[in-house]
């Protein structure tokens, strides 16, 4: 690893928050196992009943809440401080361990734990408590149209526009802790590779979309990543 980077960008998904103590959601006791999508993450079960929904991510806020980051996420946020191309973090996660760890330039396509959005008018409320039917609004006051911000199977995921432009100018592409099944993220790789960028998998294991990336390190994000983050950073001092 030679290059100096001028725009890196990690994917991260529920495996970089695992040695947190946070379930993945297709692990075997994982989050879907548990539960079924289609009663608590389509947007047609909210509209059914959105009580049910409300239930289930309030029921998840305590925990999440009380996360704290690992060596992967402490890693990311070195590599921010540290490296003198730019990072971008594009998240999978609905956790706020990005943020504790204070990286920066985050971009959170599923939505956030800790979020309403506000289905009148658009308004987003930061909130660990519970959000419920009753909520109103505080921007439009209109109750009980609050949704949890978290994007359901059938919506569109956030900040698409932003995050296709980075994929297309990013030259360094770094997948951490996904199992690489869920679209569209899974296809970034592919638009970042096809733009020419290098492109990381960090993974304990295989995915089913490893054919697109050049490097594959498996093993624990906390232990691999913060390796791999200090020879980026050597190899730029390095460089100089
Ligand atoms: P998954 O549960 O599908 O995959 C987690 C991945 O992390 C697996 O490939 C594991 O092998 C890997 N993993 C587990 N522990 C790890 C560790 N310590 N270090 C490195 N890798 C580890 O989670 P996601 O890929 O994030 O969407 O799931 C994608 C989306 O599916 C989620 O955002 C969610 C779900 O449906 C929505 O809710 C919209």
């Amino acid at each position: 690893m030679k290059k100096n980077y001028q725009n890196i960008v990690i994917l991260s998904g529920a495996g970089i928050s695992a040695e947190s103590g946070l379930a993945t959601f297709r692990s075997s006791n994982g989050l879907w196992n548990n539960h079924r999508v289609e009663d608590v993450a389509t947007i047609e079960a909210f509209q059914r009943n959105p009580e049910y929904v409300h239930d289930f991510y309030n029921e998840m806020k305590p925990e999440l809440l009380r996360a704290q980051p690992n060596a992967a996420h402490r890693a990311i946020t070195e590599l921010q401080k540290g490296y003198k191309g730019k990072v971008s973090i594009v998240t999978q996660n609905v956790d706020t361990l990005h943020e504790k760890a204070g990286s920066k330039n985050i971009y959170h396509i599923h939505g956030q734990i800790n979020q309403a959005v506000c289905l009148n008018c658009g308004h987003i409320l930061e909130t660990w408590s519970d959000v419920t039917t009753e909520t109103a609004c505080p921007h439009c006051e209109t109750n009980g149209m609050m949704k949890p911000n978290i994007v359901f199977f059938g919506e569109n995921l956030l900040y698409m526009n932003e995050v296709d432009r980075l994929l297309k100018e990013c030259d360094l592409f770094i997948s951490v802790g996904t199992s690489g099944v869920v679209y569209p993220a899974a296809g970034f790789v592919q638009i970042a590779k096809l733009h020419g960028a290098d492109t990381y998998e960090f993974n304990r294991e295989e995915t089913s979309n490893n054919y697109y990336f050049d490097h594959h390190i498996f093993g624990s994000a906390g232990s691999t990543l913060p390796i791999f983050v200090k020879e980026l950073l050597e190899s730029q001092k390095a460089e100089i």
